[in-house]
């Protein structure tokens, strides 16, 4: 099962918008399974833990753990911030959207561990 993420393929809708000739990227799709372990881990682990870490994580919240990561995205606060446009996480900005897409699809997978 786990080879199959490296065959996780992502297809990208675009559509063209006439008046400007230029391209934007509506959807991005991502087919195979989504885990926290292969997926996941390594986005939080780039992102968010320089803050959301240690005995005294910024808000409190602690992002070191499949739980810890499960419970902010189940509550619905984490999926909220990552798709903040004027109060986003990380506070320096947005993430990409194959980044915020990925641990959408891993909720809607029912959140694999690995
Ligand atoms: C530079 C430090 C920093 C980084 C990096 C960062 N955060 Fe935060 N985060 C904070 C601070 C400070 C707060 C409290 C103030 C606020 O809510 O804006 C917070 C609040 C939050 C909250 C709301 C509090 C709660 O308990 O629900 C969520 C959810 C959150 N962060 C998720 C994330 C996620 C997910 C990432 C990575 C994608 C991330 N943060 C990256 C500093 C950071």
């Amino acid at each position: 099962m786990k080879k199959l993420n490296f065959l996780v393929q992502i297809i990208a809708f675009a559509i063209s918008i006439t008046s400007c000739s230029t391209t934007v990227i509506e959807e991005v799709v991502i087919l195979g399974p989504v885990t926290y372990t292969t997926n996941v881990s390594a986005i939080i682990r780039n992102n968010c833990l320089p803050c959301h870490a240690g005995t005294s994580p910024s808000a409190g919240l602690n992002l070191e753990t499949f739980e810890g990561v499960q419970n902010s995205t189940e509550n619905g606060n984490l999926l909220a911030r990552i798709n903040s446009v004027s109060n986003p996480m990380p506070s320096s900005g947005k993430m990409s959207d194959i980044l915020i897409n990925t641990i959408e699809e891993w909720a809607m997978q029912g959140y694999l561990e690995d």
